[in-house]
Order: C-alpha cells, then structure tokens, then sequence
C-alpha cells in the first residue's frame, strides 16, 4: 500500500489505529505539546483571539474553531482566560476520534464536532472568526518519495510473508510519481508528499469570510528535509520517547512528520512560536504570575502554585530548541 495509506491506518483505523484506540498528547498520554504545558499558552492564545476580534471591528458571532483539540485541554484554558470575543462567541472543538471527544468539556458556548466539513457554513456565507490547529498538520497522513537513479519513486509498505522476521512490514520502492516541488532527485534521498495538510488548509481558509486560520506546528521546508536524514523527520513517539521505524507497531505508536512549508497555501505570515508569545503578552502574564507567588508564596494554596507555574511553563513554551522554536503560520482571510 501507499506509505500514506499505511501512516493513516496506523493513526486512525478505527478498530487499531494510535488516535483512535485512545493515544494522545498530555502528561499521562504519549507525548506532550503546547496546550498540555499547562494553561499559559491557552493564556497567550485567548489574547491573540481578542486582538484578532478588535481588529475586525468586535463582531458578535466570532466563531473559534480548535482543530486537532483532542480532549479539550487547550479550550478548557482558553475559556479559563475569559477572551471578551467569546462573550457573544462560540468556540467549536474539531477532533476526528470519538474516544478523544468524549472527554472534552461541555457547555459554556463550547461544542464539539468531528470534521471541519461538519460545519453548518454555507456557499458565499463564511464564518467570521479564526481556524487554529497546533500539533494537527504533522500528524495527517503523508505519502513519501525515494530519489533513485535520477527518478523520484514512491515508497510502499508491504507485507513480508516470506520473512522471518518478527517484523513482517517493510518499505519498498514502486512506481515514478511527480514531486509535490521541485526537488532535485539526489540518490538516495527521501521527501515527504503532504497533500493532505494542504487540503486542510484550503479547506480551513476557504470556512471565512473574515478572520485568520493559524497553525503551530514544527515544521521545514522540501528541499531541506530532502538534505537530512529521514529517520530524523519522520518520527514516532509512544509513552513519551521517540518509538521504532514507522513500518513497526502498526497502531502502538504516533507516526509524525516535519510539515513541509512550501506544500502548503502561499502567503502565510511567518513566526516561532516564542515570538508569537512575546507579541501576544506571555511576558506579561509571567510577571504578573510573579508578583503574584511573590504576594501568596506564604499562603501556599491553589492559587499562589499557578502563578508560580507560569514561570516553568513559561520556560518550556518559550524553549528555542524545543516548543518555542515552532513555526506559527497565520493566513488572513477577508478584510
Ligand atoms: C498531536 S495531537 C494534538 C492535540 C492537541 N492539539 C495538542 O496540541 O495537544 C493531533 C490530534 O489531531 C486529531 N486529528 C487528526 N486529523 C484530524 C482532522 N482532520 N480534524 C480534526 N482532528 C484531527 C487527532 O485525532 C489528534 O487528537
């Protein structure tokens, strides 16, 4: 089968696939992300969410739609934040897994739907508001290219019925296809094939008729994947540490990939994920974190914990070498 047909089996066959037998982000799932930090990055979000409400004159009916939201952890601390756009808002989840949306949170203008093609949006009458995804666009099935003899090829997963082996799947090169760029074929060298990260995309800008659809993701370019070894930008994850080659544990491990940039919709703004923050107050939200430990340190409770959190939280989200040196890309849609 096509590498991308076997990646989307992996993940999200419904009797044995990673997301949909329960695997997640969070500190008891399998690895953790932005939202799963803790709430300041949903903070720093509900802020951006009401600059981007300002800046399209305050409209009542702004819409919020969290692709990717798993079990509702980002929405939980986006809704905590109290974003005056969501007064007389909405914020719709979109997560593809039953299991996952059973464990979202309820009421509060929150609703929960599998597929952004679920939304009521009809022809010429778009959502005002935004479409966000962080951690969504690397985990879409991909297809996989091998440069071999100046040609690219795709790569196949079989089953190896004459193996031994107790690993009975392996790669295998078939037919010549196009690349999703121009890239040049170096022997021996492999490109991921996203077009399904590109469709979400298109299909996320074209749910607005106002507003922006923003993704976190890490990400790269074509050619420079094509530059490094594969094994380090296809990656798998179980139980919080990198997992075997992406042919193994069918269903047992999250299969990822760097999001190749340049196969997705042309002009994006550009950021990391650290200056995103700063352009959005996480600066502010830390001091303010620690003038208030510094007031309650003695009292110990809940409170005077949480705003001592944002400090390490803070640390992490901002990490150059891990989640702070994400790619933020924002399309702006209408006016
Ligand atoms: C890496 S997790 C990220 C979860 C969360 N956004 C976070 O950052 O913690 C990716 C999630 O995307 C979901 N997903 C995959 N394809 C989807 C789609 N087309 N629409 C909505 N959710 C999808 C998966 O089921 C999974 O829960």
């Amino acid at each position: 089968m096509p590498f991308e047909a076997w990646v989307e089996a992996c993940l999200y066959d419904p009797d044995g696939g990673f997301y949909a037998t329960g695997g997640s982000a969070g500190r008891r799932g399998d690895f953790l992300t932005s939202p799963e930090v803790g709430p300041l990055f949903g903070a720093v979000v509900a802020r951006w969410l009401d600059d981007r409400w300002e800046a399209l004159g305050r409209p009542s009916g702004f819409t919020v739609v969290e692709a990717a939201a798993g079990v509702g952890t980002l929405a939980r601390s986006v809704r905590s934040a109290l974003p005056a756009c969501l007064e007389a808002g909405r914020y719709v989840m979109v997560e593809r897994c039953a299991v996952l949306r059973k464990a979202q949170p309820t009421g509060d203008g929150l609703s929960s739907l599998p597929g952004l093609e679920d939304l009521p949006v009809r022809e010429g009458d778009g959502l005002v508001g935004v479409v966000m995804a962080n951690e969504l666009l690397d985990n879409l099935a991909f297809g996989l290219l091998e440069a071999v003899d100046g040609v690219w090829r795709e790569v196949l997963v079989e089953l190896a019925t004459d193996s031994v082996d107790p690993q009975p799947f392996r790669e295998v090169i078939g037919d010549a296809a196009h690349p999703p760029v121009g890239v040049d074929p170096l022997q021996g060298s492999r490109i991921p094939v996203q077009a399904g990260a590109g469709r979400w995309v298109d299909d996320a800008r074209a749910l607005l008729s106002a507003g922006s659809v923003l993704v976190i993701d890490y990400a790269s370019t074509t050619a420079a994947l094509a530059g490094r070894p594969p094994g380090e930008w296809v990656r798998t994850y179980r139980d919080h540490q990198r997992g075997g080659p992406a042919v193994s544990a069918p269903g047992a491990q999250d299969v990822t990939v760097e999001v190749a940039v340049d196969q997705l919709a042309a002009g994006a703004d550009f950021n990391t994920q650290a200056s995103f923050l700063r352009a959005n107050g996480i600066d502010d939200l830390v001091a303010e974190g620690r003038r208030r430990w510094a007031e309650r340190a003695g009292v110990g409770d809940l409170a005077a914990l949480r705003a001592r959190s944002r400090i390490t939280e803070a640390e992490a989200l901002l990490d150059p070498a891990g989640l702070g040196g994400f790619t933020v890309l924002e399309w702006r849609v209408g006016p």
